[in-house]
């Protein structure tokens, strides 16, 4: 990765304490999530993991308030994000959606502009320091020389670096993304997580991912959330979390469980899946 550009400091009070109470959420009639109570470690990374479908999207938008519960609320610092106003809670946190769409014809460089749009003044007036943020976005994935390429002539892993860039301008003290290292190849894989535990370190920015790569996830976060069926199946340090019982009760998957003696952080090795009857006897 290259060297780090000093990062302005983001300009609003870093929040305290993001956390669900009692969330249930859902489609229409039907319920994904019930009675989630769940608490983000301010200042730390956390990363969500669990099957597909088993809610890990849901509750991502919900805490980033694009989603609206059904019952229960979502608190940062205290307050229910459903009553902060939209600027204000933007600038506090950013979130990268799963699959997010964007209008044809946008450039790159306008999109990490939309980053910017909380810090804006009345009639959307822009700073030295917007520009100064959407060049760093852009220096940080790597994109200044796509700022003028429009987003469907990107590739895949382009595009996604430049939804990351976005979310990077907006400079909040909480950073949320859903699959961020989906369609990006191995080395551009672990830049972004590279980039985000420098953020994390030099800022005590506080980080909540979803990622589908296990030990990616328990390498790269200080607290873990294994999801299932719309419940947290077990959460804590990715020693408490990465466990054969993860591996073989939530993703139907045997596997061996051992510590990487360079990081210190437990990695899996899969085996077999595993049988329904398996799953429950360990369940
Ligand atoms: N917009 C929607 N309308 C109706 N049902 C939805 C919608 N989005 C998700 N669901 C359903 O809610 C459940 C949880 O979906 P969610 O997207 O939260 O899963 P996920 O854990 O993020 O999965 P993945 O790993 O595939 O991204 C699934 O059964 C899904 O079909
Ligand atoms: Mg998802």
């Amino acid at each position: 990765m290259t060297s780090m550009a000093t990062i302005e400091v983001p300009t609003s009070a870093p929040p305290t304490e993001l956390r669900t109470s009692d969330l249930t959420l859902g489609y229409d009639d039907r319920i994904v999530v019930r009675s989630l109570d769940l608490t983000f470690p301010i200042g730390r990374i956390t990363a969500v993991v669990g099957p597909n479908g088993s809610g890990k999207s849901t509750i991502i938008r919900a805490a980033a308030r694009l989603l609206r519960p059904k019952g229960g609320a979502v608190f940062l610092d205290g307050k229910a994000i459903a009553r902060i106003p939209t600027k204000e809670v933007a600038r506090r946190l950013a979130v990268l959606p799963q699959g997010p769409s964007s209008p044809e014809g946008l450039t790159v460089e306008r999109l990490v502009w939309n980053g910017r749009y909380p810090h804006q003044g009345f009639l959307g007036t822009s700073s030295a320091a917007d520009a100064e943020a959407v060049a760093w976005a852009l220096r940080q994935t790597h994109l200044e020389d796509f700022s003028e390429r429009t987003l469907d002539a990107l590739s895949g892993g382009e595009r996604q670096r430049a939804w990351i860039a976005m979310a990077l301008a907006q400079q909040t003290p909480i950073l949320i993304l859903d699959e961020p290292t989906t369609f990006l190849d191995l080395g551009h894989q672990l830049e972004v997580l590279e980039l985000l535990g420098e953020l994390n370190e030099r800022q005590g920015m506080t980080v909540i991912m979803v990622l589908h790569e296990l030990n990616q996830a328990a390498r790269y976060s200080d607290h873990m959330v294994a999801v299932q069926a719309g419940s947290i199946w077990r959460q804590g340090t990715p020693d408490e979390v990465m466990t054969k019982e993860l591996l073989e009760v939530v993703f139907g998957v045997h596997a061996d469980v051992r510590v990487d003696e360079i990081s210190g952080k437990p990695y899996c090795v899969p085996l077999s899946r595993a049988t329904e009857a398996d799953t429950e006897a360990a369940s």
